[in-house]
C-alpha cells in the first residue's frame, strides 16, 4: 500500500526520492507526491497517477533542496486526486508531512480542528496529523519534536510519518506505530523508507523503529530516538541492523516483468526454503525458529490458522498436510473474519500465521487476539524483520527472497515448502508418519525444485492455451482435496491480474449451483494430478463436458483418461498427493501470466491492488 521516501544529507534529494518512489511502486499506489526544503520554504509536486506523471510534471521545475520528503498513495480516505495526495501541509505551508497508515480517531480531531477555525483541504485522515502537530505546537510554543510527540499522544490508528518544516530546515522527524518504518543511516546522510527497497542502494545500515519512537534526524547529527510512551522522553539507543536485502533482487535480472522472474526464481525459493532444514545423513527435518516452542506445537489441542488471499491457500493446503501427517485438527480462518468474531481460542491452541509480507493488517490483529487469549502464537513470513515476524512468538521464514510482483507466486510456493517441513518434523517427532511416508514426502521435497523447473519448461505450450482462454470473460478452476486451494489459488491469480472473472471451487460441489453456468464458453480448468479422489474428478469432468464445458487439464505426465476427456491439457511430473500444490500451481500462475500478457494488463502492478494490504 502507500510508501515513504524521505533523504537528509548534502546531496540533492530530488533523485534519491524519485528513484526511492519508483521502487516502492510494487506497493499498490495511485497518486504520488514530493515535497522538498528549498531556501523559499517548502516546495510541493503531486500527481495522481503513476510516479512517471510526477517526473513527467517536475521535468523543468526547480527541484533542489538536500531534505525531502516523498509519498506514495493508495486511497483509502478520499479518491485519487491531487488534493488528496500526500505531502500534506499546514495552513501557513510551513509544514508537510507525508503518513502511511489510518487516523482512526480522524473525525473527532478533525472537529475540534475545524471548530479552532482550520480550514481542510483535503478529504484525508493524514491532513489531521499535519494540523495537529501544528496547532499543538503554536499553542505551547514548543520545538517540532516535542509538539509531535505530544500530537501523536491523541491519535488512535497506525501510523509511519515524516516530517519537515521550515522551523529547522535541517531537521526531518519520524514516527511509527503500527506501520513499519526504517532510517536507513549514511556517511553524513539518512535515508528513510517504509520498507527496505528505497535505501538498499545506499546503505545496509539501518534502524527499525519501534512502536511510539518518535526520531529526530538532524544534518550532521546521530540519529535521537524517544518513544510517545515515555513520559519523560528519554532518549533510546538505536539499535542498528543489517538490511537483508541486495538490490539485485529488486531489479528485473533480464526479464519482461518481475511476476515472470519471480515465477522462474521457483525453484530457488523452494530450494531457499529447505536449505539447511533438512538432514538426511541424521534424518531430520528441524526449524531453527520454532525449536523453543516445538513441544507446544506437539501438545497442541488445535492449530488456527489465519491468513488472507494466497496466503489463506497456502494455510488450505497446511491443514491437509497437518491433518493429514501429524493428525492434529486444523482450522483455517481468514484473519480479517476471525479477527472480529470472537473466537473460542484455548491456551493449548497453537495459532499459526501466514502473511509473505508479514504486514497484512487483518492478520496482525488475529495475532494479537491470539496472543492475549493464551494461544501460543507462530508466524510464517518472507520478510526478515518485519511486524509479524517481531510480533509472534516464534517462527520460520519462507526464504523466497523479495517478491515484487503484486501477484504472490514464488512466496506461495515458499511458504508451502515451509509448511510441509513442519508438519514432517512435527509428524516424526510425534510418531504419527509411517518412515518410509516420511522419507518419501523428504525425497520429494528434494526433488521438487527440478520437477518445478520442467512445468517453467512448457510456457510456450501454456502460451497458447492462454490465447483460447483469453477470448472469454469467465473462467471456472475446479480441484478436489489439495488441489482444491491449487483451483481457488488459479482463479485468484486470473483475476487479480486478468480482470477475467474466475471462480474457484472444489469440483464435486459445483453441481450444488455452479454447474449452472456451464456453457461452451466456460474455461473449466481442472487440477486432476494422481490422488486418491482422481476417479471421484473423472467424475466430476463428465458432467461438466455433459454440459458443454470446455476442459483444461493439469494432470500427471502419461495421464490418459483426464487428457482424453480435455481440450488442452499440461502435464506436471509425479509427485506425493500431499506435495501436488508445488507443481500443479506453476502452469496456473503461467497461463494466468499470459492472459494478463494478451490483454494488455500491467502484470506487476494489477488495479486497484496492493503488494502489503496494511489497512483493514
Ligand atoms: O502479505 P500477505 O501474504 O499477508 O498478503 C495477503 C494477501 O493480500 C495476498 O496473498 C494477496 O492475496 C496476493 N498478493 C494475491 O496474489
Amino acid at each position: 500500500m502507500c510508501g515513504i521516501v524521505a533523504y537528509l544529507g548534502q546531496k540533492d534529494a530530488y533523485p534519491i526520492l524519485l528513484k526511492g518512489l519508483y521502487r516502492l511502486e510494487y506497493r499498490g499506489y495511485d497518486s504520488a507526491g514530493v515535497a522538498l526544503m528549498q531556501e523559499s520554504g517548502i516546495k510541493m509536486f503531486k500527481k495522481k497517477g503513476r510516479v512517471e506523471e510526477l517526473q513527467k510534471f517536475c521535468e523543468n521545475l526547480d527541484t533542489s533542496g538536500t531534505l525531502g520528503i516523498a509519498h506514495t498513495r493508495w486511497a483509502t480516505h478520499g479518491e485519487p486526486n491531487e488534493q488528496n495526495a500526500h505531502p500534506h501541509v499546514s495552513e501557513d505551508g510551513s509544514m508537510a508531512l507525508i503518513h502511511n497508515g489510518i487516523v482512526e480517531n480522524y473525525v473527532v480531531l478533525k472537529q475540534q480542528l475545524v471548530n479552532q477555525g482550520v480550514a481542510f483541504k483535503s478529504e484525508t485522515d493524514t491532513e489531521v496529523l499535519v494540523h495537529l502537530i501544528k496547532s499543538v505546537q503554536d499553542k505551547e510554543g514548543i520545538p517540532l519534536p516535542e509538539a509531535v510527540t505530544i500530537a501523536l499522544r491523541m491519535v488512535e490508528g497506525t501510523y509511519a510519518l515524516a516530517i519537515i518544516s521550515t522551523e529547522n530546515p535541517d531537521q526531518l522527524i519520524v514516527a511509527k506505530k503500527g506501520s513499519p518504518l526504517l532510517v536507513g543511516i549514511g556517511d553524513n546522510e539518512y535515508f528513510i523508507g517504509s520498507d527496505g527497497a528505497p535505501i538498499v542502494e545506499y546503505t545496509k545500515q539501518v534502524v527499525y523503529l519501534e512502536d511510539g519512537d518518535v526520531g529526530v534526524i538532524s544534518r550532521d547529527k546521530p540519529l535521537r530516538i524517544s518513544n510517545v510512551n515515555d513520559s519523560e522522553r528519554l532518549p533510546k539507543s538505536p539499535y542498528i541492523q543489517t538490511l537483508e536485502l541486495s538490490l539485485e533482487q529488486l531489479e528485473k535480472g533480464g526479464f519482461d516483468t518481475y511476476m515472470l522472474k519471480e515465477i522462474y526464481e521457483q525453484p530457488k525459493a523452494v530450494r531457499d526454503s529447505m536449505r539447511g532444514r533438512i538432514n538426511l545423513e541424521k534424518d531430520v527435518v528441524s526449524l531453527g525458529g520454532i525449536i523453543e516452542y516445538e513441544q507446544k506445537m506437539l501438545n497442541a489441542r488445535r492449530f488456527i490458522i489465519v491468513a488472507c488471499g494466497t496466503s489463506w491457500h497456502s494455510g488450505l493446503i497446511a491443514e491437509h498436510l497437518f491433518e493429514t501427517l501429524v493428525r492434529i485438527p486444523v482450522e483455517v480462518e481468514y484473519a480479517s473474519e476471525f479477527r472480529y468474531r470472537n473466537p473460542i481460542i484455548y491456551e493449548d491452541d497453537v495459532l499459526i500465521a501466514i502473511s509473505q509480507s508479514g504486514e497484512t493488517a487483518d492478520t496482525l490483529a488475529a495475532v494479537e487476539i491470539g496472543k492475549k487469549r493464551g494461544a501460543t502464537v507462530i508466524g510464517i513470513c518472507n520478510v526478515v524483520g518485519s511486524t509479524m515476524a517481531r510480533e509472534t512468538m516464534a517462527g520460520s521464514y519462507s526464504h523466497a527472497g523479495p517478491e515484487i510482483g503484486v501477484a504472490c507466486t514464488k512466496t506461495f510456493t515458499a511458504q508451502i515448502t515451509v509448511l510441509a517441513l513442519m508438519a514432517l518434523s512435527l509428524a516424526k517427532k510425534k510418531g504419527t508418519i509411517p518412515m518410509s511416508l516420511y522419507h518419501k514426502l523428504l525425497n520429494d521435497l528434494e526433488t521438487a525444485p527440478e520437477k518445478i523447473e520442467s512445468v517453467l519448461r512448457q510456457e510456450q505450450k501454456i502460451q497458447r492455451i492462454a490465447q483460447y482462454v483469453a477470448t472469454k470473460q469467465n473462467a471456472m478452476f475446479l480441484g478436489r482435496g489439495v488441489s482444491f486451494p491449487v483451483a481457488l489459488e488459479g482463479a485468484l491469480k486470473l483475476k487479480e491480474i486478468s480482470y477475467i472473472h474466475a471462480e474457484g471451487y472444489p469440483a464435486a460441489e459445483i453441481k450444488h449451483g455452479p454447474i449452472a453456468l456451464i456453457d461452451t464458453n466456460m474455461p473449466v480448468i481442472v487440477v486432476a494430478p494422481e490422488q486418491h479422489i482422481y476417479d471421484k474428478v473423472v467424475s466430476n469432468i463428465q458432467e461438466i463436458i455433459a454440459r458443454k464445458g470446455t476442459i483444461i487439464s493439469i494432470v500427471n505426465e502419461g495421464d490418459t483418461t483426464v487428457s482424453g476427456m480435455s481440450k488442452f491439457t499440461i502435464e506436471v511430473p509425479g509427485i506425493d498427493e500431499l506435495l501436488t500444490p508445488l507443481v500443479t500451481t506453476i502452469p496456473l500462475q503461467l497461463l494466468s501470466y499470459h492472459v494478463a500478457l494478451i490483454r494488455d494488463c500491467d502484470v506487476d502492478k494489477p488495479r486497484n491492488l496492493a503488494k502489503s494490504v496494511s489497512v483493514e
